[in-house]
């Protein structure tokens, strides 16, 4: 950890998103000026400095040119003009002249101004001056990358059959609606390997019971989807719902698990169930206590679980909503002008997620009392670290799937993320791809977007071209929100091409799983920037839409709507291969540089490497049924070795210029 130096400033909240020690550093390196109240460093970028990182967060893969902040917010809609989303992840590196990477330690707002106010400036500013501030120096961005991982520990490794492909939707009320979307897809021959079970499993959203009337004999059915080789995945919500007689409830409020408010009552705030309390995770005792629960839903054979709500978001909290009712009422009879309009919608959506609401809730940190708005960040952490660390006890000899939506760095190390909710926008394909790598370096190898879009109503173009860059996400999920249009790909008019395109992600699966679990073991990153492989070619650097994806492969797939193609950018000669289906795909020898390739909905391109070779497996209806020996190589060398893991092994498998296997 050598060229790791870190600094501490004022007293610092335990974060625990550093494992190991590191010693402290009292000078500064003289490119960095931390003068100024708040301020962790400004820095002046060349002109052709390059700033990446901050893992979830809106905009290109080079983050120059806008102010960002690191604190975890539940926000569905992810324009360019927004600042946050659910994931707080303060680390970047800025590639110029200079080269270096950035960690500012801190649970609160971190505020990276990255030639916003002025063009040529980095500044970052905390809220109070305590943190602890990294800075970590290397040959080249992969480097830093590295020893930021090893700073922070290894990635979260997720049970196999989550690569497969998995289903959710907001709104699958009964298990007979569940049932559906099964035969829907097996009855289509594509293959899936889960269905979600989103808040309407609950009875009446409370967190670990299940709605007798809705899913009856739900042990039974969770048997009964597994015979069919499919996982149910529940959802859990933050936020517990107040209600006497519900034994979550009593027993969190009698022990004391509950965040507090000033007084020390427990804090109230309303969330799907209406009123609920929030755990307090940051005391190890109710973390305890919380993380335990999940046993009452594996205790029915459910073995993976996403964690939501856990910003957490708050819809209004009792006092809020008073003091809102009041000042709405008060424009009763009014002639409301411009000025009162604005008021009052804005009194109304300032009601979630307020910063008088953070403020108004405490945590006992194990003694110490902490109010929620200094240790923000460390929440959907601790609820989901609280997840993981039951599991061990729960069933230590089981994976079990776990991800979450708000995050802070170090949480990678318990589960997997997804980005939030997103929209069925076009622009959400490429947010997608371009969130992949800055997910990465911060340590989230486990991650995917809702594929097709969340909120809003998907087309077949769009959920077609979403899903020939879904089937490269690790966690690839289709999921949609409450009233919009049906998305399961099922449902669709050109069912064979979704079918194609599903059979080729299992085709592939044994290749992503392998360069997954080879990134986490080597602190590498799954996803790469062209900029951090090619690091002597210009051109490479500002491309923003392409991916070098594990060892063998880039991908460049189209995100705009009635594309014929689009203009990709080799920057070495490579393979083009053409997938048609998982067995149907054609071959090209490409030179490097700009070319034009036609890509029709039917088809997904992808590139292999100069001396490297891409293994595929015959497709299968769902992960149990891969089967190894049917591997093959499509190679662009004269054959080789290839380190292949699965869950249980590591093995070197040799193939020949023809891409067969030899021993
Ligand atoms: C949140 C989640 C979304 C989920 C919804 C209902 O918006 O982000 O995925 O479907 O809550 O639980």
């Amino acid at each position: 950890m050598d060229k790791i130096k870190k600094y501490t400033v004022g007293k610092p909240f335990p974060t625990n998103a550093v494992v190991g020690k590191i010693s402290e550093c009292t000078s500064l390196p003289s490119y960095i000026n931390i003068s100024g109240e708040n301020r962790v460093l400004s820095y002046e970028m060349g002109k052709l400095d390059k700033v990446y990182g901050l893992g979830e967060a809106v905009r290109g893969i080079n983050k120059r040119g806008w102010i960002y902040e690191s604190y975890c917010s539940d926000d569905p809609m992810h324009t360019e003009t927004k600042r946050s989303l659910y994931g707080a992840h303060p680390f970047i590196i800025i590639d110029g002249e200079t080269l270096f990477g950035l960690f500012v330690d801190y649970p609160d707002k971190v505020t990276f101004d990255i030639g916003y106010s002025d063009i040529d400036m980095l500044t970052v500013t905390v809220k109070t001056a305590d943190y602890d501030l990294y800075i970590i120096e290397g040959d080249t961005p992969l480097e830093i990358v590295a020893s930021f991982r090893r700073l922070i520990g290894k990635s979260y490794i997720t049970p196999y059959w989550a690569f497969g492909f998995q289903q959710s939707r907001w709104s699958y009320y009964t298990s007979k609606d569940v049932q559906s979307i099964i035969d829907g897809y097996r009855s289509s021959d594509m293959p899936i390997d889960a269905v979600y079970l989103d808040i309407d499993y609950m009875d009446s959203f409370k967190d670990f019971t299940v709605s007798e009337e809705r899913f009856p004999d739900f042990e039974e059915f969770v048997r009964s989807a597994k015979s069919q080789h499919i996982h149910l995945v529940p959802i859990i919500d933050a936020g517990v719902k107040a209600e006497d007689g519900y034994t979550v409830y009593t027993e969190g409020r009698d022990n004391g698990y509950f965040c507090k408010d000033k007084d020390g009552n427990d804090f109230y705030a309303a969330v799907w169930p209406g009123k609920v309390c929030f755990p307090d995770f940051l005391n190890t005792e109710a973390a305890h206590w919380f993380g335990m629960k999940y046993k009452i839903l594996t205790d029915m054979g459910i073995d993976g679980f996403w964690n939501d709500m856990n910003e957490p978001a708050i819809f209004y909290s009792e006092k809020q909503l008073d003091k809102a009712i009041d000042k709405i009422a008060g424009y009763k009879g009014k002639n409301i002008g411009i000025y009162d309009y604005f008021g009052l919608k804005d009194t109304v959506l300032g009601l979630s997620n307020s910063a008088e609401d953070y403020g108004a809730m405490y945590h006992n940190a194990d003694g110490e009392i902490v109010c929620h708005d200094k240790v923000h960040n460390l929440y959907g952490f601790n609820m989901t670290k609280s997840a993981s660390e039951a599991f061990k006890e729960i069933a230590p000899d089981k994976n079990i799937l776990l991800f979450s939506r708000a995050s802070y760095i170090g949480m990678h190390r318990y589960s997997g993320i997804w980005t939030g909710d997103n929209q069925s926008w076009w622009s959400h394909i490429k947010l997608n791809l371009q969130m992949l790598p800055s997910l990465n370096m911060c340590g989230f190898m486990y991650t995917g977007a809702d594929l097709s879009g969340f909120g809003d109503n998907s087309t077949e173009e769009l959920s077609l071209r979403w899903l020939a860059l879904g089937i490269f996400n690790p966690l690839m999920r289709n999921h949609s929100a409450l009233g919009t249009k049906d998305q399961e790909y099922f449902r669709y008019k050109n069912k064979d091409i979704f079918r194609n395109l599903l059979r080729l992600r299992y085709a592939l699966i044994p290749y992503l799983y392998s360069e997954y679990r080879k990134a986490i073991e080597n602190d590498d990153m799954m996803f790469k920037p062209l900029a951090f492989v090619y690091r002597d070619d210009k051109t490479a650097q500002f491309v923003e839409d392409q991916l070098i994806l594990g060892d063998s492969i880039m991908i460049a797939p189209v995100y705009e709507p009635n594309a014929p193609g689009r203009y990709v950018y080799l920057p070495e000669n490579m393979l083009m291969v053409r997938f048609k289906s998982d067995t149907e795909y054609d071959c090209e020898s490409m030179t490097k540089g700009h070319h034009f390739i036609e890509i029709p909905v039917t088809d997904v391109v992808i590139f292999i490497r100069d001396g490297q070779a891409l293994p595929i497996v015959k497709a299968a209806m769902h992960t149990d049924d891969i089967d190894l020996s049917t591997m093959t190589f499509i190679t662009n060398n004269n054959g080789g070795e290839y380190e292949l893991v699965t869950e249980e092994e590591t093995k070197t498998v040799k193939y020949d210029r023809t891409g067969d296997i030899c021993s």
